[in-house]
């Protein structure tokens, strides 16, 4: 299975992709963690990454981009993967079609997980990570809101999403989460 989830910052992506990497033993590939680790290293990408985190913008697409293909290729990313925060922008939806499409792999179903906004500054304002500084995080809304919402129709387009009310405990999300992937695992075998 290769499932993306969508949702805005605090939306639950993370928490959600922990409990599916157990139940669908499949690898969690988060961009989000990767730019943090290539920020630590001081790689060159991490270096130019970081001035746009700093300040809740999206990473161009051509590091991001980089950095994906070379994780897809992967042996442990052959059975599928949980995409976290990526893709981002509609050129990220269509070069992961393509990146997918030359391994004759495609994306099975898509996660959105919405959460009202009082609701993702409540849990920024209890976690505290780097960027979770409220004027960044409502830059990071908008990131989201105008570059990453496009893409629910894309997939809506594809057949491919599932929406989900991200609201409740981590638990109850999951239990949606489950119906929708039980969808996906469907639609796959008679694809
Ligand atoms: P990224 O790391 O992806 O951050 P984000 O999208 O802003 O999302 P978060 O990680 O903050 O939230 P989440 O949805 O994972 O929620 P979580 O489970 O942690 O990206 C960071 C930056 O990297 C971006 O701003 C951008 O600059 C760059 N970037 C990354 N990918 C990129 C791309 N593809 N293209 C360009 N740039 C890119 O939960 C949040 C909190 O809420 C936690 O404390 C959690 O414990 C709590 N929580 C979770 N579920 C619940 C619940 N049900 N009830 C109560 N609390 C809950
Ligand atoms: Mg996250």
């Amino acid at each position: 299975m290769r499932i993306i989830l969508i949702g805005p910052p605090g939306a639950g992506k993370g928490t959600q992709c922990q409990r599916l990497v157990e139940l669908l033993r499949v690898p969690h590939l988060s961009t989000g963690e990767m730019l943090r680790a290539e920020v630590k290293s001081r790689t060159p990408a991490g270096l130019e990454a970081a001035a746009f985190m700093e300040q809740g913008q999206l990473v161009p697409d051509p590091i991001i981009v980089g950095m994906v293909s070379r994780r897809l290729q992967a042996p442990d990313c052959r059975r599928g993967c949980l995409l976290d925060g990526f893709p981002r922008t509609l050129p990220q939806a269509e070069t992961l079609d393509d990146l997918l499409e030359r391994r004759a792999m495609s994306v099975d179903g898509v996660i959105e997980l919405a959460v009202p906004r009082d609701e993702l500054v409540r849990r920024m304002l209890t976690r505290g990570r780097e960027d979770d500084d409220p004027a960044v995080f409502a830059q990071r809304i908008a990131s989201f809101e105008l570059q990453t919402a496009p893409l629910l129709d894309y997939y809506a387009n594809q057949g491919k999403l599932a929406s989900i009310d991200g609201l409740g405990t981590a638990e109850q999300i999951f239990d949606r989460v489950k119906v929708a992937v039980k969808r996906f695992e469907h639609a796959a075998r008679i694809r």
